[in-house]
């Protein structure tokens, strides 16, 4: 019980908003890598061919093949776009309703899919590791970078487990 109740005081405490500095480091960090949409998803699939074997589109192709591929690029762009629209609302706490209408949507639509956290979590690595190698970091950064994606993850493995956040 005693543990239940320290694992609830985590959960709780890792959702926190960003707050108007944190989003700020985000956004740079984001803005300064998100029109290399290609190479993104190319580093995700690169690490993790179970994510690319979801892909009805891309499952069983090389990775070298499809990349230079009009699909290829219009994937890239849906995601790294509904990325960017999520950043764009943080640090600002009015907006906070339409993240979570957005993010549920997302975490729905994904659960749908049969996606499960691990690969979510796969994805994350990816992303971080991209965005770490790719734009001006430092711990500040990783920081809040993390503290939006906890944000962000919360909510999408909520509607994993079946609960939209209301
Ligand atoms: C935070 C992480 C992710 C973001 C932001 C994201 C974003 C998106 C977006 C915007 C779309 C298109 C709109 C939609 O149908 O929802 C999409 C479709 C899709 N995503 Fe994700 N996704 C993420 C993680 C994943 C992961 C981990 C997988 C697989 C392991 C995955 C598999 C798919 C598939 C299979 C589609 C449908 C592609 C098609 O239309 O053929 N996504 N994703």
């Amino acid at each position: 019980m005693k543990f239940l109740i320290v694992l609830a005081f985590v959960a709780a405490a890792s959702a926190a908003p960003l707050s108007a500095d944190q989003a700020a480091l985000v956004s740079n960090a984001w803005n300064s890598v998100k029109h290399q949409e290609v190479e993104i998803l190319a580093a995700v699939f690169a690490a993790h061919p179970d994510i690319q074997a979801r892909f009805p589109a891309f499952v069983g192709k090389d990775l070298a093949s499809i990349k230079g591929s009009a699909a290829f690029a219009l994937h890239a762009t849906r995601i790294v776009s509904f990325v960017s629209e999520v950043l764009a609302l943080a640090g600002n706490p009015a907006a906070q309703p339409a993240v979570k209408t957005l993010v549920n949507q997302l975490g729905q639509n994904h659960k749908n899919r049969g996606i499960s956290k691990e690969q979510f979590n796969e994805f994350r690595s990816s992303l971080t590791d991209f965005l770490a190698s790719h734009a001006t970091w430092g711990d500040n950064v990783a920081a809040a970078w993390n503290q939006a994606l906890d944000n962000v993850y919360a909510i999408i493995f909520s509607n994993l487990d079946g609960h939209p956040v209301a």
